[in-house]
């Protein structure tokens, strides 16, 4: 048995994500945990919201409550939302534990130890018409790397470009548009990446298993221009986790908190540790610490390729400068951006759909299936409301749902709800056999290389198989002149129900949940060879024939939800 750390980019807490969001991290890890967990492996899923920063901060101030009160509604409304799409978390933490305090100023802590913190005096931009110092995100202008002019201060969307506020163009304040910004002087600590330049380009060298997109951004960030540079990791706000030096307090950083993206990396450790202590005191230490039995744990992290910078640099160098044996990321997916409609998905100017609308239009398996199959991941991908209703209707309701109602009504009107005995295989069903091992085979290899898309067309191939293989046994013509073929051709086509049901699952969990209530069937189980998979339900074996598994998407409602969605969300 295996053993797999798994951990989706944590979302922030200010406000309900976008399926671009959904699409570019959540979902294909979740796809991926509950491969494994399929396969018979130990996983832990881990996903927490990202509460820090201004962000959070300003979207408090927006809804009229205290920071905590708000992080605290959104994380049970994330959380809730996350169920409802079937997100397999073994654990949905937050970046404002205590689990995660306590780490983050242990892992400070470590790296002033070990000499890889320095305190810089600094000149930082201060709104006057905002009363405060505007960090990073909260000043905008345009990027100095590409010319884009809605740069953020901490990060240029467009180029990617790792940004300070005071590189921007013609800064201004995006809390009020204000450009009457000052620079003032303020002492911050400062991640000496720089001197960890070697041995995380060593690092990365040895991903050669990696996709192009992750190395070549972590490359160009090591070794363009003047190479990899310190970063600030510490903030003038009121809200995050307070500078400490572990245990003790910082002279001269009184009132200062951890930088965002120092302490939500750290989140990844910290909520097992939540999930332990959730678990009544589970040995989380196992899955993070290879003194301690995680040399063992393959770990995997899923991500938008905006976050690869963080996760191939500035976490690496801060597990790597703590000097301490903390697991490191062994594979790392990362996905370009799902379009919506022509333009961007965009949460702050409330574009495209977000998670709580699309679960109110219908239920998760659409989504989930119509996203994975379509995933950005060799390239941007586009979501237009014609090519999703094309994908659930022929994928989804023609090809499977249509397979499974025609072989259950089948049986049902020509032998009753009980697997049919009689009948021997013929040359039909032993090449539909051969087809089906080649096809699991190449779909698992698929699953556990990630390669989503792929993975997907090879699940709708295995549909189709069974939808072609049924055409041209034809039972319904079959049994006018021999009932025993017939019966056997339709034992066949209900235990391929079941095998659909366990390769599925990963995917569309609630469909396969209702084909194995309806097959009488325990947890689904991986098929170690077809023949033996499609010998699964007995002669005898009762079933019911479920409701329809997927209702078509109208023109009507297309045309009524593509209005909808036109404009953004208040
Ligand atoms: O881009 C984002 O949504 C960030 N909140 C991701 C953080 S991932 C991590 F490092 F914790
Ligand atoms: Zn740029």
């Amino acid at each position: 048995m295996q053993r797999h750390l798994i951990t989706s980019a944590i979302p922030y807490i200010n406000g309900i994500k976008h399926l671009g969001n959904l699409v570019g991290s959540q979902l294909p890890a979740d796809l991926y945990a509950r491969y494994q967990r399929a396969r018979g492996n130990e996983v832990l899923f881990l996903c927490a919201t990202d509460e820090h920063g201004t962000p959070a901060e300003l979207a408090a101030a927006k809804a009229g409550k205290p920071v905590a009160e708000y992080c605290a509604e959104m994380h049970t409304i994330q959380a809730e939302i996350a169920k409802g799409f079937r997100l397999s978390f073994d654990h949905f933490g937050r970046s404002s534990s205590p689990q995660n305090h306590a780490l983050t100023q242990h892992f400070a802590g470590r790296l002033a130890d070990a000499g890889l913190i320095r305190e810089v005096s600094e000149k930082q931009v201060y709104s006057n018409a905002d009363g405060r110092f505007l960090p990073d995100r909260y000043i905008e202008g345009t990027c100095p790397n590409c010319g884009y002019e809605k740069a953020r201060g901490d990060q240029c969307e467009n180029c990617t470009k790792q940004l300070d506020p005071t590189d921007l163009i013609e800064p201004r304040s995006a809390v009020s548009g204000s450009t009457d910004l000052e620079v003032r002087e303020t002492k911050h600590l400062y991640l000496r990446q720089s001197e960890l330049k070697d041995d995380l380009d060593a690092w990365i060298d040895s991903k050669t298993d990696w996709p192009i997109l992750t190395t070549s951004i972590a490359k160009k960030w090591l070794h363009d221009g003047d190479g990899l540079q310190d970063r600030g990791i510490t903030r003038d706000l009121d809200w995050g986790i307070p500078v400490r030096r572990g245990d003790d307090d910082w002279p001269g950083m009184e009132g200062k908190v951890f930088y965002v993206w120092f302490d939500a990396p750290i989140e990844y450790i910290a909520c097992a540790s939540e999930w332990a202590d959730a678990q009544g005191g589970a040995d989380w230490e196992r899955w993070w610490r290879t003194d301690k039995g995680a040399d063992d744990v393959r770990y995997t992290q899923f991500m938008g390729k905006d976050n690869v910078p963080f996760h191939t640099l500035s976490f690496p160098a801060t597990i790597l400068g703590s000097g301490e044996p903390w697991k490191l990321v062994d594979h790392l997916k990362s996905f370009n951006y799902l379009n919506y409609d022509g333009g961007q998905f965009s949460t702050s100017q409330g574009r495209g759909v977000f998670m709580d609308q699309a679960l109110e239009l219908l239920p998760p398996d659409y989504w989930r299936w119509w996203l994975l199959a379509n995933c950005p991941e060799t390239s941007d991908s586009e979501f237009t409301w014609e090519l999703f209703q094309q994908g659930v209707n022929k994928d989804l309701a023609d090809v499977l749902g249509n397979f499974v109602s025609r072989v259950t009504k089948f049986c049902r009107s020509k032998f009753g709800e009980a697997v049919p005995a009689g009948g021997t295989y013929g040359a039909q069903e032993h090449a539909l056999i051969a087809e089906l091992d080649t096809r699991i085979a190449r779909y698992a290899d698929l699953m556990d290389a990630m390669e989503v898309r792929k993975s997907a067309q090879e699940l709708r191939a295995i549909w189709v198989a069974g939808n072609e293989y049924l055409q041209a046994a034809a039972p319904w013509a079959t049994i006018k002149e021999d009932a025993d073929t017939a019966a056997m051709q339709i034992r066949l086509g209900l235990n391929l129900i079941a095998l659909y049901g366990a390769l599925s699952e990963p995917f569309i969990p609630d469909a396969a949940a209702q084909l194995q209530t309806s097959l009488n069937l325990g947890d689904p189980q991986w098929p170690e060879n077809a023949s033996e998979a499609l010998a699964v339900l007995k002669p005898g074996h009762a079933f019911v024939v479920p409701d329809n598994l997927f209702a078509k998407i109208s023109d009507e409602d297309r045309a009524d939800w593509q209005e909808r969605f036109a404009g953004v969300r208040s």
